[in-house]
């Protein structure tokens, strides 16, 4: 036992060495899940997507589970909304809004097989207190909208529109930033690009370089210059898709390359396997929805 504590604070050490990272530490997370008890792939709104393709949604919960339990166990705030039958998609509550200050930004989706799930979240932000904004623009929620410091990074090109991003500024009364992403395959923001420290002067951030146009990754390689950049191989297996509390960080398990680049940085990643959410095209950052008071 000592033994294995030993090593790790050595290879700890180590890394910090190597690097010069500063020590990370956690912040305390409370977040909002769906259990993908009608999950299923019947419809294709992304590249991932393939209704030919079986699904099993008895593994898929099993998966979840293991993701709730991996939040539980690092001591987040877990709270639930119930998944409704006919809404397979339910599950990436990403999607469900965006919730910042106590206020919660309802989502409006882009597609017509995910539309009622914007009312269905926002039912739910209303009865935990949240003050609801009714969307007027298309947005997909935390899909898109990534609080790093205190800007706002918004994706647009697939799904949330740009007018959604003014709104949400006029909303919140933050700098929101536009990101242009031209990859279908990373059709949401929180599929290229991984927000690792969101405090303010701690800021940092990994990102697929090749998800973004010219002027948003000028942008990006501007206003974080020490940002990892993550593979081709690894964000193909949603490993950017992933969920981090300033020191742990919560990702795919086969993004073997990403791992290794956020232990040289000082972080503890945890490796999950949602392959059967993968199907519907979302990972772990897409099954969990940051609620902030
Ligand atoms: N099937 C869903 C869609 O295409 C996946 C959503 C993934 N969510 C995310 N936050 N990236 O809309």
């Amino acid at each position: 036992m000592s033994t294995v504590t030993e090593t790790q604070t050595e290879s700890r050490t180590e890394a910090e060495t190597r690097t010069g990272a500063t020590r990370r530490t956690p912040s305390p997370k409370t977040v909002l899940m769906c259990r993908p008890e009608h999950f299923t792939v019947v419809y294709q709104i992304n590249p991932w997507m393939d209704p030919a393709k079986p699904t099993d949604t008895a593994l898929a919960v099993a998966q979840w589970q293991t993701l709730h339990d991996t939040y539980v166990g690092l001591g987040f705030e877990v709270h639930l909304i119930d998944p409704v039958e006919g809404l397979p998609d339910m599950v990436y509550a990403a999607n469900g809004g965006t919730v910042i200050d106590g206020i919660a930004y309802g989502a409006r989706f882009t597609h017509e097989q995910r539309a009622a799930e914007g009312p269905a979240y926002m039912d739910w932000f209303r009865g935990a207190g949240f003050d609801v904004r009714e969307p007027e623009e298309v947005n997909e929620g935390e899909g898109d909208f990534l609080l790093v410091g205190d800007v706002i990074l918004a994706g647009t090109g697939f799904r949330s529109d740009a007018s959604s991003h003014a709104e949400l500024a006029r909303i919140t009364g933050r700098d929101v930033l536009t990101l242009n992403l031209v990859n279908p395959s990373f059709y949401h923001l929180d599929t290229a690009i991984a927000v690792l420290d969101s405090r303010p002067g701690q800021e940092h951030i990994a990102y697929l370089p090749s998800a973004f146009d010219e002027p948003s990754l000028e942008v990006l390689h501007e206003r974080y210059p020490d940002a990892i950049l993550v593979s081709e191989e690894d964000a193909a297996v949603l490993g950017l898709n992933s969920y981090s509390d300033g020191l742990n960080v919560v990702i795919a398990a086969r993004a073997a390359g990403f791992e290794r680049q956020l232990r040289d940085a000082g972080y503890q990643p945890i490796g999950v396997d949602l392959s059967e959410l993968l199907l519907g095209g979302g990972g772990v950052k897409c099954c969990t929805l940051e609620l902030r008071r």
